[in-house]
């Protein structure tokens, strides 16, 4: 990504082993261009949120109409589709952002809410021809701002250049991977030293699509070479190439995995607030329990405490029903004694003294004063005792 000219296209269309993106001198590339997968055998483009597709067979169509477009400015983004059984990459639902090469900064913060949030790794394409600019730096010191250890690649582009200067080339390329090492250790704090020969890479993508064209076209790659070198760099590619890959997955995975993470800490966060939400109903029923529990005994012993007092009540009625009784039939007994002189006075059998007629005279004596003692007691007797009783009776209720 970042300044103009450096090859960040040609690296695109390297890795997608075709011209997919203009590339060119000067200022080409004018928008965020992003290259995905589409499962028809066209490539067309969106652009400007339309959903209009534009079809687009050539490089030269794509880039005419890019700069047809006036709407576009370096804040637009426009989708090209490319038929992923053209690259396999595209295949494995890989996105890649082309950026415009353009020094302005003003922008900078919007483009990386924009395009970078969600990206999982960065590459920064440099010019191996001079050294790591500020204005490149910065885009990533941002970047680092937003995201925590973003991965980000180094690829020192047009490294073709170097085999130009033999003599310097070692030299070069150690000032460059101590640059690019410094940046992303010491700067950065992105990855630590041993990590540096897995991101930074020095390539150059004009040969590598060179070849890959050649290649298509069924010659011999090395004719795609620009210098000395060639299969070295070539080689130096397609490691960065794995590298990238790798790093995709492994960030694929880890998103995924983050997505899962996720959700189980909303589950079990729910999961909890149910769970306190079960113990303190549970909690609370308790003490309501216990409440009444308690209340409960209370009631039993009030109930138990009335219960002994009303059999002592009884107890003591029925103890005062009995004397009633005895009292009603004494009474009765010494009223009918003191009558017995009267029903003896009212019975007027002749009397003789001849000792069987005095038999049958005692008989009939007994029998009177049995049948009027008798009658009288007992009704005098049972009327008392029974409204006694009747009495004690509705007390008790
Ligand atoms: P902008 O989109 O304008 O910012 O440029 P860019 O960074 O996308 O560069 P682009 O890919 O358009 O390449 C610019 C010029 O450099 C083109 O003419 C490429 O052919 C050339 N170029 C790209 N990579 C290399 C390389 O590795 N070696 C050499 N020699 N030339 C290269
Ligand atoms: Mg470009």
């Amino acid at each position: 990504m970042y300044r103009t000219s450096n090859g960040k296209s040609s690296v695109v269309n390297a890795m997608l082993w075709d011209k997919v993106l203009p590339s060119g001198i000067g200022h080409t590339t004018n928008c965020f261009l992003s290259v995905e997968g589409t499962e028809g055998p066209d490539a067309f483009l969106l652009s400007g949120g339309s959903d209009e597709k534009k079809s687009i067979t050539t490089v030269n169509q794509l880039a005419h109409a890019l700069h047809q477009d006036e709407r576009l400015d370096a804040g637009s983004e426009v989708r090209v589709f490319w038929p992923k059984s053209r690259c396999t990459l595209l295949r494995d639902d890989v996105v890649l952002l082309d950026s415009p090469g353009i020094d302005v900064t003003d922008e900078l913060d919007s483009w990386i809410d924009r395009f970078c949030l969600d990206a999982d790794v960065f590459v920064l394409v440099a010019n191996a021809e001079s050294t790591l600019m500020q204005t490149e730096k910065h885009f990533f010191h941002k970047v680092s701002e937003r995201l925590s250890r973003p991965n980000i690649f180094i690829l020192n582009n047009r490294w073709d250049a170097s085999a130009s200067e033999p003599d310097y080339m070692e030299e070069v390329r150690r000032q460059h991977w101590e640059r690019c090492a410094g940046f992303l250790v010491d700067e950065l704090a992105v990855i630590d030293r041993s990590q540096v020969d897995d991101r930074v890479f020095f390539v150059s993508a004009k040969e590598v699509l060179n070849a890959r064209i050649q290649r298509a076209q069924g010659m011999p790659e090395a004719g795609g070479a620009l210098a000395e070198g060639f299969q070295a760099r070539m080689f130096e590619f397609q490691n960065f190439e794995r590298r990238f890959e790798e790093c995709i997955s492994q960030s694929a995975v880890k998103t995924k995995f983050e997505q899962h993470t996720i959700r189980a800490k909303i589950i079990s966060e729910s999961l909890r607030l149910i769970m306190d939400a079960v113990h303190t109903a549970a909690a609370q029923q308790r003490v309501e329990c216990l409440e009444r529990r308690d209340e409960q005994v209370d009631r039993v012993e009030f109930i138990d405490k009335q219960l002994g007092v009303l059999t002592a009540d009884c107890k003591e009625r029925i103890r005062a029903l009995a004397e009633e009784v005895e009292r009603q039939v004494s009474d009765a007994m010494t009223e009918e004694i003191q009558r017995l002189a009267v029903l003896v006075d009212e019975f007027s059998m002749e009397f003789h003294p001849a000792p069987t007629v005095m038999k049958v005279y005692k008989n009939e004596l007994h029998k009177h004063v049995e049948e009027g003692l008798g009658k009288k007691l007992a009704s005098r007797c049972s009327n008392g005792v029974a409204e006694a009783l009747h009495r004690t009776q509705s007390d008790l209720i």
